[in-house]
């Protein structure tokens, strides 16, 4: 007897097939670092998110045993019923200072995932009232759904802006006579790695009385004189921002926070279902997210975030290829537009059998047409790996003839 269930799957999978969207785990058996161990090669890898190449550091690992035995290695509840720990606090304490140049009476919330932080501030701030949220159209997709779900349960109304397009946005700010405005973006965007206009946006967030939320999931850490993030790079102030940050890419552990005024976060508090119903991070990433933010902020954090930069005005001079373009970016992220799907697999592949693992990225990640390979660089990185890059893509171009 057929099984409409299983008929339905083999169908959707044939169409992803069709399309060149399939998508597949890979088993990296080594730690994350410029090498890794995947898929049974010894691989250069510029494809993480660990910007400073701390997820494998010794103190870091150290800082992890010592929480466990500090304070046990799970939560045990959530946040309000008893999971929120001394090592919670100072977490949140030491967080809230690395803003607190940036927003007026801040406060922070730790979070279990970046994911998770954009949905229950997001939802928690439509739950108002009749909010309108505008949204940058490359946000990612942790603001998209933070924005559905925030449309169908306090029917937000949404507006999608033209990409870092300020003036498009203000056309649309003008003629919404809706009180409670939510501007949404990335602030490095985590696909392309440019910058939203962030000090444009905080002037049209005041002149409309609009809150600004800011997603620095590719800023905190690396961004800044401390590493505090967008808001420090920019020397930035405002009571209407909010802002979000990781803490499982350049920060090297797991879990986010949003920062804001004090009353926000109470209100996060009151409303976010995924911050109510959800057990609290545990107390030992608590407490070596706070040792990795000690670091960031030390001489050794200094010199890696140089070295980054070095890398990044490196592989900026010499990326120039004819069949491809870079897009335009000063952060980690660099992304070598494509086009097809079929055609950037194919690249990530012949990279690949050359010992290099640089991820492909297909939509929907990215809009159509855009297939790009997604380049990231972390400060474990030397030159000659940015030359082995250079060189492995440019002999891939010269066989397209
Ligand atoms: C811009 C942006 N926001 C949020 C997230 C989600 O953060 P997390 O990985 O902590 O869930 C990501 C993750 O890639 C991201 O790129």
């Amino acid at each position: 007897m057929s099984n409409p269930w299983l008929e339905a799957l083999d169908q959707a999978n044939h169409h992803l097939q069709n399309q060149g969207l399939i998508r597949q785990l890979k088993l990296r058996l080594s730690p994350n670092g410029p090498f890794v161990d995947m898929n049974g090669s010894r691989l250069l890898s510029f494809s993480s998110n660990d910007y400073l190449g701390l997820s494998n550091h010794s103190a870091l690992k150290q800082a992890m045993a010592e929480g466990a035995d500090m304070y046990g290695t799970g939560s045990g509840a959530s946040a309000l019923i008893s999971g929120h720990s001394t090592a919670h606090q100072l977490l949140e304490d030491k967080l809230a200072q690395t803003q607190s140049q940036h927003i007026p009476n801040v406060a922070t919330c730790f979070i279990n995932t970046g994911f998770m932080a954009n949905m229950a501030m997001i939802t928690a701030l439509a739950s108002l009232g009749n909010i309108s949220i505008y949204s940058d159209a490359l946000n990612h997709a942790s603001i998209i759904d933070g924005i559905r779900m925030a449309k169908a349960q306090a029917q937000a109304q949404v507006f999608v802006y033209p990409h870092n397009d300020v003036e498009a946005l203000q056309a649309l700010l003008i003629l919404d006579s809706c009180p409670y405005k939510l501007i949404i973006t990335d602030s490095v965007f985590s696909m392309d790695g440019d910058f939203a206009p962030i000090q444009q946006l905080v002037k049209l967030a005041e002149q409309h009385q609009a809150l600004l939320y800011l997603d620095d999931a590719h800023g905190f850490g690396i961004f800044g004189k401390n590493g505090y993030g967008c808001l420090e790079h920019f020397n930035t102030y405002s009571p209407n921002i909010i802002y979000m940050g990781t803490l499982g890419k350049a920060v090297g552990v797991s879990g986010a926070f949003i920062a804001a005024q004090n009353c926000w976060i109470e209100w996060l508090i009151q409303k976010s279902r995924p911050v109510i119903y959800s057990t609290s991070p545990s107390p030992a990433i608590a407490h070596t997210v706070l040792k990795s933010i000690a670091l960031i902020q030390s001489e050794e954090g200094f010199k890696k975030r140089a070295h980054l930069f070095d890398l990044i005005a490196y592989w900026n001079q010499r990326s120039n290829f004819t069949h491809w373009h870079v897009l335009p970016s000063s952060s980690a992220i660099q992304a070598l537009i494509i086009g097809t799907n079929n055609a950037v697999m194919e690249i990530s592949k012949s990279l690949n059998n050359l010992n290099i693992w640089v991820p492909a990225i297909r939509p929907p990640t990215v809009p159509e047409h855009t297939a790009r390979l997604r380049i990231t660089f972390n400060a474990d990185h030397s030159f000659a790996h940015i030359d082995l890059l250079i060189e492995a893509l440019s002999k891939i171009e010269s066989n397209l003839g």
